[in-house]
């Protein structure tokens, strides 16, 4: 099986309803290994760069001030950017993270435990998780420096 790593980010939801050793744990429980982490300040360029693939779609808007934490009143826009490794990395962080919208997710999954929908539609589903390979060498690189990822 490939070691691969992928981008883990705690949104501002999950800093906020303090759920950040939660998600770790359960990271931890799957046997992945965290290889780097920080707060990050997300500009506006930095989630619409992330989330480009998005652009255009109605709940796109509203998903750039989700992931820079408007809705949530978190100083500096910040989340908790990780970096995982481990053989099949990043089908298992999906795995437990489960399904984007909190109500689909199977429960045990972290966004089926901890996530939810608000009354305007805003999927709150706690954590991002790269979804593929491609996405996963293009987030890493967005994000993190070479030297900040522990080789
Ligand atoms: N139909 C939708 N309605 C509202 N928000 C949505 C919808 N689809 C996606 N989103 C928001 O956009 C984000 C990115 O969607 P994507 O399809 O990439 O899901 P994901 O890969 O599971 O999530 P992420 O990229 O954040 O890890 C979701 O996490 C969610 O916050
Ligand atoms: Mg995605």
């Amino acid at each position: 099986m490939p070691i691969e790593q992928t981008l883990i980010l705690i949104k501002p939801d999950g800093l906020h309803r303090r759920l950040t050793g939660l998600t770790i744990d359960r990271l931890d429980a799957a046997g992945l290994t965290m290889v780097a982490a920080k707060m990050v300040s997300v500009s506006k360029e930095l989630a619409e760069t992330h989330y480009a693939e998005h652009l255009g779609k109605p709940f796109y808007p509203n998903l750039i001030k989700y992931i820079r934490g408007v809705f949530h009143g978190l100083p500096d826009h910040r989340v908790l950017a990780m970096v995982y490794r481990g053989e099949s990395c990043i089908a298992k962080v999906r795995e437990v993270a489960g399904a984007t919208n909190p109500e689909a997710a199977a429960p045990g999954t972290i966004r089926g435990s901890f996530g939810r929908v608000t009354t305007a539609g805003q999927f709150e589903n706690v954590l991002h998780a790269s979804a593929n390979p491609t996405d996963a060498e293009r987030e890493i690189a967005l994000w993190f420096k070479k030297e900040e990822i522990l080789p």
